[in-house]
């Protein structure tokens, strides 16, 4: 069983503080990050659709696929990640966006 994982959430706000979060083995940081009271931006909650839930990544995640490579490229951000696509696959992860 694999153990879990906590990613880092950090604001692009540098006074603001950091936050930890638990996510467990194979969820996405969209699910993981709501479900620890930190607000995502969506209209699509989740379905690869409304391209909201861009956020920057460091560190260890799956590698995006095409179909959140085409909505990445139509919002004009190739270099953010799709939260609602994005997994940790071990520590270190460092997630960043301008709201929290
Ligand atoms: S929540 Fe809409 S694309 Fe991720």
């Amino acid at each position: 069983m694999s153990e879990p994982l906590t990613v880092l959430c950090r604001s692009s706000w540098p006074e603001r503080p950091e936050r930890v979060v638990p996510v467990a083995p194979g969820v996405d940081l969209f699910t993981a990050i709501r479900a620890a009271g930190l607000p995502i931006a969506s209209s699509c909650t989740g379905r690869l659709v409304c391209g909201r839930c861009v956020v920057g990544v460091d560190g260890p995640v799956n590698a995006a696929e095409e179909e959140e490579r085409a909505v990445l490229e139509r919002e004009g951000v190739p270099e953010l990640r799709l939260a609602c696509r994005t997994i940790p696959g071990g520590p270190g992860v460092v997630v960043t966006a301008s709201y929290w």
